[in-house]
């Protein structure tokens, strides 16, 4: 069976999509924001199209193991400060990191979920430094960061330079710094980071792929889906939302299909 990779992402991103609405009120484009950024740093790196395309997968999913249970009690909180609340704990990158493990990569990443929250100085979770860093995790943590200290939609350029020069050498390499530094001097970066072109702007970077899957890889990708869902779900007990993630083949694509109020 022909399956469309890139067709997959968008539904995995379009499901997460939902049930943060569910979560938040609100989509907050945060996922969508970081693949953007960490894909246009991966085309300024030069990467092959196989690692950005797996890059912008991994940057989609990098909270996908942050367990909303612990915002029960931070409803007053802002969308921003639940986020950032949401991925305050280390384990949300070891279930993330597990969780994924069967997806369909193209490149084999490893420990990039695990490594998300590391500083290039060893600050982090797991004390890791320097190019002991797996790049991918370096490039989705300076994104994660810029997103979660600011509001990318209005910040002004000025603050979110001083932030980066202020790291250079510090939470973030020279060498990261300097290619954001880089891209925050185009107007077009700015324009496409708001939340009415975010959508449109990733899809822009993101390579083409389709890949031959048998039934066994369809059944395992379904699985990695429902763990993440399940995760995702446990602040709606007690509400009545279930989610079923049903796929069907429709033109060569598979598509995830999300319903509300199911009893299993
Ligand atoms: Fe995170
Ligand atoms: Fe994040």
């Amino acid at each position: 069976m022909n399956f469309s990779l890139n067709e997959f992402l968008i539904s995995v991103s379009n499901t997460l999509d939902a049930i943060e609405t569910d979560l938040f009120g609100v989509p907050t484009n945060h996922s969508k924001r970081i693949a953007y950024i960490a894909t246009r740093i991966a085309h300024k790196l030069m990467l092959k199209p196989e690692e950005i395309f797996d890059l912008a997968a991994l940057s989609l999913m990098h909270d996908n193991g942050a367990t909303m249970k612990i915002l029960d009690d931070k409803i007053n909180y802002t969308v921003k400060q639940k986020i950032a609340v949401s991925e305050s704990r280390k384990e949300h990158c070891l279930i993330g990191e597990a969780n994924l493990k069967h997806f369909p990569f193209l490149t084999n990443p490893e420990d990039i979920i695990k490594y998300h929250h590391e500083d290039y100085n060893g600050g982090g979770f797991f004390g890791l430094s320097g190019d002991d860093i797996p790049l991918f995790a370096q490039i989705i943590h300076i994104s994660d960061n810029l997103d979660l200290k600011f509001d990318l939609n209005h910040t002004s350029k000025e603050l979110l330079v001083n932030y980066i020069v202020a790291n250079r050498n510090g939470k973030f390499s020279i060498f990261l710094s300097d290619i954001v530094l880089d891209l925050m001097d185009e107007k077009e970066f700015w324009e496409d980071l708001k939340d009415e072109n975010i959508k449109r702007a990733l899809e822009h970077q993101i390579p083409l792929f389709a890949n031959a899957l048998s039934f066994k890889n369809i059944r395992q990708i379904t699985h990695t889906l429902s763990r993440i869902i399940d995760a995702k779900s446990i602040l709606q007990e007690g509400t009545q939302q279930d989610y079923l993630v049903v796929c069907l083949k429709w033109q060569d694509t598979i598509i995830l299909i999300r319903r509300q109020n199911i009893k299993f």
